[in-house]
């Protein structure tokens, strides 16, 4: 019976050794109810008195080394396992991260962020107006009556008889004017409306920036240097800036505005195609009709106002000939800005 249990011994720990040793099954083999420790337990009966303890201490150290072994081999291969995870989940801190895709400003909103920072600087401040606008401010206060024929170039869309979507930021204009009193220095950009179809150098919604300053002694001088200034900020120090004779009806004079070609310099070329000239704004002085329509005495006071449209601005600026890519909102186009 000794050896017997010697050999259970020897041949547990040699299974509990190899690798890959299913250790359940090995514990049910030789420790089981079945097993073979307690078959051998079982036959103790046909023992003699004396040889009874000496077996029964064998077998007990036997089961001890076996469970001992089965306990180590558990412990490693826990080891190990966790080991290997470690291994396999290893984090190099050192590596280039995968940064997440960070969007940016519209183009458009660039380029009004820039005429308003240009303008804020020299001592302009941001006046706003509504989208849905009266006829009166949209038209008639502007020295536009009704069937004047300059409301044929500014068809709209109408909410009611007199209640319409503002064609142009010029009402803001007269909005800041019946509440504010002069010395008045304001710009007001946003969106205006107007019932053109959509092709590549009209939209039925775009983008202007009114400009206005009223004072004592404001003349065309001063309107002149300002949008000097302006241009210069704008499109580069050596640009110049020309007056050509216009009509609008709440100015007077009235001007449209040009300035040198940025890219050739006035030579002519491709972009000011062969003029050497870039038309970007109209302008003029307030006419002392509009100035009565707000309560502010034309005898006393005298101003200057411009617009100009930010969609033409962006074009000319970045070379885009299709304004409908402002509002298409392709990735492949906004990523170029
Ligand atoms: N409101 C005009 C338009 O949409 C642009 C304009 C011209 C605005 C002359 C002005 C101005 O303030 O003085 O065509």
């Amino acid at each position: 019976m000794k050896e017997k249990l010697t050999s259970i011994r020897q041949e547990a720990l040699a299974l509990i050794a190899q690798d890959g040793a299913d250790l359940e099954q090995i514990k049910i083999k030789y420790l089981g109810k079945k097993g073979e420790l307690t078959a051998v337990l079982r036959g103790m009966g046909a023992l003699s008195a004396e040889e009874r303890p000496v077996v029964g201490q064998l077998a007990n150290e036997v089961r001890a080394d076996i469970e001992a072994a089965l306990g180590e081999k558990a412990q490693q291969l826990r080891a190990s396992a966790l080991e290997a995870q470690l291994k396999a989940e290893k984090l190099d801190v050192t590596m280039p991260g995968s940064s997440p895709a960070v969007g940016h400003l519209h183009p458009l909103t660039q380029v009004q962020r820039e005429l308003e920072d240009i303008f804020i600087g020299m001592g302009f401040s941001i006046a706003e107006g509504p989208e849905v606008e009266l006829d009166y401010y949209n038209f008639q206060a502007l020295n536009i009556p009704e069937n004047h024929p300059a409301r044929d170039t500014q068809d709209t869309f109408y909410i009611a008889e007199n209640v319409l979507l503002r064609s142009q930021t010029s009402p803001v204009q007269v909005r800041t004017m019946e509440h504010q009193k002069p010395p008045i220095r304001i710009i007001s950009p946003g969106r205006v409306y107007r019932s053109d179809a959509l092709d590549a150098t009209h939209s039925p919604l775009f983008h202007q920036l009114e400009g206005l300053v009223v004072d004592k002694g404001i003349t065309m001088g001063d309107l002149k240097g300002t949008l000097e200034i302006f241009a210069k900020k704008m499109f580069g120090e050596s640009t110049r800036i020309r007056f050509r004779p216009h009509h609008f009806p709440f100015t007077e004079p009235s001007a449209e505005v040009d300035v040198s070609c940025y890219v050739c310099g006035g030579k002519g070329c491709r972009l000011c195609k062969g003029e050497g000239w870039i038309e970007i704004l109209g302008a003029g002085m307030v006419h002392p009709f509009v100035l009565s329509n707000c309560g502010i005495d034309p005898e006393e006071y005298s101003g200057f106002a411009f617009g100009l449209g930010v969609e033409r601005i962006a074009m000319k600026k970045y070379g885009i000939d299709d304004i409908r890519l402002f509002y298409e909102n392709d990735e492949r186009f906004l990523e170029q800005f």
